[in-house]
């Protein structure tokens, strides 16, 4: 049993295969953080609730509650009665008040995991994963408040997640409801985020944790380019082999806040959730709520630990599209090759020379429907353009299969744009305030997916065309970011559910999608990387990563997604030079290498390319074919990062059975007179013999992992070799 309880000490013992998480119950009923790290075999650590620091204790004593509860570490805060830290749950009663206090009343272990309600959550069969909730209450409120943890033994994760049912007479008002928290001791922490714009989403940031709050989070209606719900706390000393890391991530891709504090007792708090701002939730006598889940993990081995926990719970738990583990076929984008400007000839054109090369489906990008020869219009009218695509869309579809490709398409169903034919006949549809112009964001406005009739509308226009031929992928795009939130038909005071409604309406139109084609394989995107969370991966097995495709800024955007989520869902392609975005000129082999990471794919016109880097592209094929499974299901190893300022940016997949490995290194700037970098290679079998492909060279596992590999003839800037090194034995 991965869960117990101890029902003499009142405790709760929650166990994966590495870490212990350790609940407590006061004396009158608060539910207590007492420990969570390394797996502990025993029961203790209820010293940690520190309830015999009295005169504190309200149970002894209560002269100081407000601070016995700005102490206590809680599961759960409540706002309004006196725990002045990040509370996660503000609830407005009738009267006007704020102020809502839990205690236990229950609670239940079970196996396996519940579905949450309209939400995408992890998902496990009863030998994988068991589940405890506790009860709480305020009774004066009538509020029912369940804590959710399930346990993922094998993969060393813990998810969370609260509902709340309002059983009284009163209606209250959810004015702030998060996911998760965490009350700990300092451990002279720093806190690790992912950060970014367009063009440069999931930098990697560390920086010294201080007292008061720091924290990443988005009010955009999405997870964003700029902020990511996820952070990590870690100890100074660590590194991707050593150290210890507590990480939370959050499966949502609307607003959220993810938080660390650091309060006047040296303690820390760290919290997840919807944002506050501008969200609310009415609670009707006899109604629920379910907040979104946040995915814990804690690693003693370092943020390479972290990463690897994340990767395995992400594919084995979260990602459900019959692709996880699938080949995904080579595609080429002609996004880049042609922008707006293309009609059937030059995308037929594209996709010859792409089947002659090994490439084995055509996406068509932006600028199929209506009238869009720009970013400008047509939004909405998700009808095929006939002037561009002579001889209709079947048709384009038939003589792409007739080469033997597949045909894949680009939608951006929730946008509106106010040149359209569906705006002049539905302006209410488009999210705005009442009697206020709502602002233009790349020139459309956003739909008002709260709105079931529109969902029907955007998902219909969608499934039509899906309907209408053989379609094996679709980019599900979203280009701009939520402002003005208005809904024509929400009632004045539930206009705060906007935003969580927007996002409840995004996931059932998704639903529906792979529901209807479960065969279709979904690629999510937001102007670029801007929506690549936990939420999306339930719905696509891959996410567009960043528009941003210049290899050498993809190092760093991929190694700070690769952080936490699976190769196999980072959405990379190979484009051409100089680059659109940095202008930069790299060589084509290292476009492919970095490219290989990823979903791997072309996004370039194959019919203007220099002839050298086409005849490339082959081989390209060739390799992905090669490692796809390994890149898919092999465990990921950070090297050497550019990030860190090395020359040598480097990581290895290495097969889960020590099989093979294979290891990328891109030599970012040349460094003079260095002959040679030696780097230690990782997830080998100790005594085994592994060969150096293509080489006469074998070393033994230890030696590669404690003496390493020299890395030679990598002096050139931009220059990039792969290493395959195979177990013989
Ligand atoms: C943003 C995406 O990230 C691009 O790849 C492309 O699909 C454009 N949108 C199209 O408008």
């Amino acid at each position: 049993m991965s869960i117990l309880y101890d029902e003499q000490n009142r405790m709760f013992k929650l166990d994966t295969v590495h870490t212990t998480y350790m609940i407590g119950l006061s004396e009158e009923g608060y539910v207590g953080h007492v420990y969570y790290g390394r797996r502990l075999e025993g029961f203790w650590g209820k010293y940690l609730l520190r309830m015999q620091e009295t005169p504190f204790t309200p149970a002894v004593n209560k002269r100081e509650k407000n601070s016995f509860l700005d102490y206590f570490p809680m599961e759960y805060p409540t706002g309004g009665i006196g725990d002045y830290r990040e509370s996660c749950l503000n609830v407005r009663n009738e009267r006007g008040s704020v102020g809502s206090e839990i205690f236990y009343e229950s609670h239940t272990i079970r196996k396996g995991k519940p579905v949450l309600a309209g939400l995408p959550a992890a998902f496990g069969g009863e030998e994988e994963v068991q589940t405890l909730v506790i009860i709480c209450a305020d009774a004066l409120l009538g509020l029912k408040v369940s804590l959710s943890y399930s346990v993922f033994e094998k993969e060393d994760v813990i998810t969370r997640s609260i509902s709340m049912q309002n059983d009284g007479a009163e209606r209250l008002r959810l004015e702030k409801a998060y996911s998760a928290c965490l009350d700990m001791d300092n451990q002279e922490f720093e806190m690790l985020s992912l950060c970014g714009s367009w063009a440069r989403e999931r930098y990697i940031q560390r920086n010294k944790l201080c007292p008061g709050r720091q924290l990443m989070s988005s009010v955009k209606g999405e997870s964003s380019h700029q902020e990511h719900p996820f952070i990590a706390l870690v100890t100074p000393e660590t590194t991707q082999e050593t150290g210890e890391v507590y990480a939370m991530n959050f499966v949502y891709s609307g607003n959220f806040i993810a938080q660390a504090e650091i309060t006047q007792f040296d303690r820390v708090r760290m919290v997840m959730g919807i944002h506050g701002e501008d969200f609310c939730w009415n609670l009707a006598p006899g109604e629920s709520f379910q907040t979104p889940e946040a995915v814990m993990t804690y690693s003693d081995c370092g943020l390479g630990k972290m990463s690897r926990s994340f990767h395995d719970f992400y594919r084995e738990h979260m990602i459900r599209s019959p692709y996880k583990y699938r080949k995904r076929p080579v595609l080429i984008n002609n996004w880049e090759a042609t922008y707006f400007d293309f009609d059937t000839e030059k995308l037929l054109a594209i996709a010859k020379e792409a089947k002659k090369n090994g490439i084995e489906m055509l996406v068509m990008d932006d600028g199929w429907f209506g009238k869009r020869s720009w970013d400008d219009s047509s939004l909405g009218d998700w009808t095929v353009n006939e002037e561009k695509l002579k001889g209709g869309f079947p048709n384009l579809v038939k003589q792409v299969r007739k080469l033997g490709m597949e045909f894949g398409i680009w939608f951006e169903p929730e946008m509106i744009s106010p040149d359209s034919e569906l705006y002049r006949k539905h302006p209410d549809w488009a999210i705005q305030i009442a009697g206020r112009e709502a602002g233009q964001s790349r020139a459309q406005y956003v739909l008002d997916l709260s709105r079931k009739e529109v969902r029907d509308y955007a998902y219909e226009c969608v499934a039509k065309i899906l309907r209408s031929a053989p379609i094996s992928y679709v980019k599900w795009d979203m280009n701009r970011q939520l402002s003005d939130m208005g809904s024509a038909c929400l009632l004045p005071e539930a206009q705060g559910e906007l935003f969580h409604r927007y996002v409840l309406g995004l996931y059932e139109m998704q639903e529906r999608l792979v529901t209807e084609f479960p065969e279709l394989l979904l690629e999510n995107c937001s102007g670029g990387g801007a929506r690549f969370d936990p939420g999306m991966l339930y719905y696509s097995p891959q996410i567009w990563c960043s528009d941003d495709t210049d290899a050498i800024e993809r190092l760093r955007i991929q190694e700070g997604t690769g952080l936490v989520y699976p190769l196999s869902a980072i959405g990379a392609h190979v484009s051409d030079c100089p680059n659109h975005i940095v202008c930069r000129t790299t060589p084509f082999e290292t476009r492919g290498n970095v490219a290989l990471a990823g979903t791997f794919g072309y996004e370039l016109d194959i019919t203007k390319i220099p002839e050298a880097d086409r005849e490339l592209i082959p081989k390209q094929v060739e390799l992905y074919h090669k490692y796809s499974g390994l890149i898919q299901t092999g465990d990921y190893y950070r090297i050497s990062s550019w990030t860190d300022k090395k020359p040598l940016d480097c990581w290895e997949v290495a097969a889960k059975d020590g099989s093979h490995a294979l290891v990328t290194c891109v030599n970012v700037l040349g460094r003079p007179n260095v002959r040679s970098i030696r780097i230690r290679l990782h997830g080998l079998r100790a005594l085994s013999l592994y060969r150096l492909e293509g080489t006469e060279e074998a070393y033994r596992g230890e030696e590669l992992s404690s003496c390493g590999f020299l890395v030679r003839d990598l002096n050139e800037d931009f220059k990039s070799r792969l290493y395959h090194f195979i177990c013989e034995d």
